[in-house]
């Protein structure tokens, strides 16, 4: 159980590979506007999904501690699937400071929202790979719980957890495009299991996948629900953060990319808002990754 964060006026640290975690950004700078906020796009490095999982693993390590040094935050939000699959764990043993990842809250969204207990999940490869989501459902209900198989008794009882990676999604929204006949056939085709497996509910274990949400539910249907780990993820930030707010301050929020800072503040306009000005580029050193 993590503690409170008490008086601290440091600011939330958060990152992803690129974009994607701009939709938890949305999210937490919704719910709390007082806080100031560094968002780190690894957009230099991205993408993480085809990635083995140590080096995710370190990409991660390097952007926390870095953000840690050079910012100050006070709290890491993972911002990406991969990443929280890959690093969470470590991230917690290196860190002396609350690290939220998104897999946890995205699974706890779709168990509360699903009727029928057959939720599908979609994500990198790296992600569906890594069998996080499995793991996590069996930690919440002390069951198993993976493709087909029901849970016990617990916080979801019945649910089943079908998977499908999506490689190539990703690369869509980075490109900011996030419509159109090629993404649809793609998405027709990555999701065509889960559509046989009749799922109710989907949850979309990539960040950058709530940006393609027209498609995604204009393939599985309009009773499918789709849900995305922003909403639930800001909530675990804000009871982190109870006793460290400020009504009625207006935050600030910093935008780092490691790659060109002019494409990530053009196309992260395009997808988060126009809020999105002076994007800081920060180029890793090779040889310190510093
Ligand atoms: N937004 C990421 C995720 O949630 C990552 C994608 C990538 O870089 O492949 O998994």
């Amino acid at each position: 159980m993590l503690t409170p964060i008490r008086n601290q006026s440091r600011p939330i640290g958060m990152f992803d590979s690129g974009f994607g975690g701009l939709t938890v950004a949305r999210a937490v700078i919704d719910l709390l506007p007082d806080q100031d906020l560094v968002y780190f796009g690894d957009t230099g490095r991205y993408p993480y999904g085809p990635r083995p999982q140590e080096e995710v693993r370190a990409f991660s390590l390097q952007i926390a501690r870095y953000l840690r040094r050079k910012y100050r935050i006070k709290l890491l939000v993972v911002a990406c699937n991969t990443a929280s699959a890959a690093a969470l764990a470590a991230l917690r043993r290196e860190l002396d400071i609350p690290v939220v990842g998104v897999i946890d809250p995205g699974l706890r969204a779709a168990t509360t929202v699903t009727r029928t207990g057959r939720v599908g999940v979609i994500g990198t490869v790296g992600t569906i790979g890594s069998g996080a989501y499995e793991q996590a459902l069996t930690a919440m209900t002390g069951t198993g719980g993976a493709n087909g198989v029901p849970t016990g008794p617990g916080d979801a009882p019945g649910t089943r957890l079908s998977t499908a990676a999506c490689p190539g999604l990703v690369e869509f929204v980075e490109r900011g495009e996030t419509g159109g006949e090629s993404v649809t056939l793609l998405v027709r085709r990555l999701l065509a299991p889960l559509i046989e497996a009749r799922v109710d509910t989907l949850l979309l274990g990539c960040t950058h996948y709530p940006y393609l949400a027209r498609v995604l539910s204009d393939v599985m249907g309009r009773e499918v629900v789709l849900v995305s780990s922003a909403d639930e993820t800001a909530f675990e930030v804000r009871d982190l953060l109870v006793e460290d707010r400020n009504p009625g301050r207006v935050g600030r929020h910093t935008f780092v990319s490691s790659g060109d800072s002019g494409v990530f503040e053009t196309i992260g306009r395009r997808l988060f808002g126009a809020e999105l000005v002076g994007a800081v580029e920060h180029r890793w050193d090779t040889e310190t990754w510093d």
